[in-house]
């Protein structure tokens, strides 16, 4: 068994796809051990994405991320990285394949209504920044 962590980004969210998007997950053989509805403030936007601070859509990324509620959660099952990124999508819903959730539901490449973790290693590190251990059940 594996987690990893998903956000459900603001242009999801507004669109109350957070229903959909979970149908999808939990298709896969994935369970949603912890799920919760926040702003994130810019700090929190701003520490999260950290790795892409040189990139230059990184202002507009923070910008947008904290432009409406998220759903933030953990998942877990076998291969949980690799499966959700697999039924995320590429980044640029452009480039997704049919049936992913950003090809069905991606706005632009920004606006791409999910995130996933890209490594086990990394999905601890997100989990522990919005999770206690004891909300994951
Ligand atoms: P995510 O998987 O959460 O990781 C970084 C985010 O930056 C990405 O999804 C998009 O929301 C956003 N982003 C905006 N422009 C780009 C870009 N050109 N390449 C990659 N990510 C981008």
């Amino acid at each position: 068994m594996e987690q990893t962590f998903s956000i459900i980004k603001p242009d999801a969210v507004k669109r109350n796809l957070i229903g959909h998007i979970n149908q999808i997950i939990e298709a896969a053989g994935l369970n949603v051990i912890a799920s919760k509805k926040m702003y994130l403030t810019k700090q929190q936007a701003e520490i999260f994405y950290s790795a892409h601070k040189e990139r230059p859509f990184f202002d507009s990324l923070v910008s947008y991320m904290t432009s409406g509620p998220v759903q933030v959660q953990v998942l877990e099952g076998g291969e949980a990285v690799s499966t959700y990124r697999k039924i995320m999508g590429a980044t640029n819903p452009e480039e997704a394949e049919e049936g992913t959730i950003r090809k069905l539901y991606a706005e632009s490449i920004e606006a791409n209504s999910v995130h996933g973790s890209d490594s086990s290693e990394n999905a601890k590190i997100e989990i522990n920044f919005f999770f206690a251990g004891s909300e994951l059940v």
